[in-house]
C-alpha cells in the first residue's frame, strides 16, 4: 500500500490478560510478525503487564503503549502512573480519551488535553481517541462532535507535538459491536478530521498526522478500510487479543 505516512497498528488489550497470558500473547506476536516493517506495531497491554512484556519485546518490531496516564508529574495523586513513571518501561505511546474513558471515568476533552501535554513533555507519543456515539450520527452532528472533540483534546500542543500525535477515530457505536462503520464513512470522518487539523495549525501538520480507524477492526475488514486514503492505521480491541487475528489484520493492511 503506497501512503505518504507509515501505517500504525495498535493493540488495547484493554482490562484483559494476566502477567503470565501477556507473555503467552506477545511472544506469539513476534513470532508471527517479525518479518513486518511496513507498519508500526503497537501493543497496549494493561499496567500490570508493562514490565514484563517490555523485556520481551525489547529486542523485535513491536513497541510498547499505555492505555492511560495521569496529567500530573509526580505527587499525592493515589492511585496514578506518572508518564515518567511509564517511560521506565520503555512505553512509546501513551491512549488517551478513550471513549471508555470518556463515559466510565467521565474524562473531558480538557483533560485529555493536560494527559496529552504530560505525555510530550516526556517524549512518548500520545493516540488521542475521538468518536461519536449512535445518537450523535443519527441526528446528523458527527462532525460537530469530532470537531469539538479533536479542537478540545489537542489544546495547548505545539504543530511540532501534533506531528507526534496520532489520533483514532472510534465511532462509539462501532467498538466491541461488531458493527465497523463503512470504509465511506471511515474516510469521512478521518478526511474531515484532518481538515480540522488543518485549521488548527495548517496542511502540512494535518497531512503528517497519522489517524487510526477503530471499532470492531477485523482481519477481514482491515483491508478494505486501510484502503482509504486517510485511514492511516487501527485501534484493535477483541481482535487484538489472539495472536491469530491481531497477525492478520497486520499481514492484510500491508
Ligand atoms: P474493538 O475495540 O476492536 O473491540 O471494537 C476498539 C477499541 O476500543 O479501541
Amino acid at each position: 500500500m503506497n501512503k505518504d505516512r507509515k501505517l500504525i497498528i495498535a493493540g488495547n488489550w484493554k482490562m484483559n490478560k494476566t502477567v503470565a497470558e501477556a507473555l503467552d500473547l506477545v511472544a506469539g506476536l513476534k513470532r508471527e510478525l517479525a518479518a513486518i516493517k511496513e507498519v508500526d506495531l503497537v501493543v497496549a497491554p494493561p499496567f500490570t503487564a508493562l514490565s514484563e512484556v517490555s523485556k520481551v519485546i525489547l529486542d523485535s518490531n513491536i513497541r510498547l503503549g499505555a492505555q492511560n496516564v495521569s496529567e500530573q508529574n509526580v505527587g499525592a495523586y493515589t492511585g496514578e502512573i506518572a508518564a515518567a513513571m511509564l517511560k521506565e518501561f520503555s512505553v512509546r505511546y501513551v491512549i488517551l480519551g478513550h471513549s471508555e474513558r470518556r463515559q466510565y471515568q467521565q474524562e473531558s476533552n480538557e483533560l485529555v488535553a493536560r494527559k496529552a501535554i504530560a505525555v510530550h513533555a516526556v517524549a512518548l507519543k500520545p493516540i488521542i481517541c475521538v468518536g461519536e456515539v449512535l445518537a450523535e450520527r443519527e441526528s446528523g452532528r458527527t462532525e460537530k462532535v469530532l470537531e469539538t472533540q479533536v479542537r478540545g483534546s489537542v489544546a495547548g500542543l505545539t504543530a511540532d507535538q501534533m506531528e507526534e500525535t496520532v489520533i483514532a477515530y472510534e465511532p462509539v457505536w462501532a467498538i466491541g459491536t461488531g458493527k465497523t462503520a463503512t470504509t465511506e464513512q471511515a474516510q469521512a470522518a478521518h478526511a474531515f478530521i484532518r481538515r480540522t487539523l488543518a485549521s488548527l495549525y495548517d496542511e502540512t501538520v494535518a497531512k503528517r498526522v497519522r489517524i487510526q480507524y477503530g471499532g470492531s477492526v477485523k482481519p477481514g475488514n482491515a483491508r478494505e478500510l486501510m484502503s482509504q486514503p486517510d485511514v492511516d492505521g487501527a485501534l484493535v480491541g477483541g481482535a487484538a487479543l489472539e495472536v491469530r487475528s491481531f497477525s492478520d489484520i497486520v499481514k492484510n493492511s500491508i
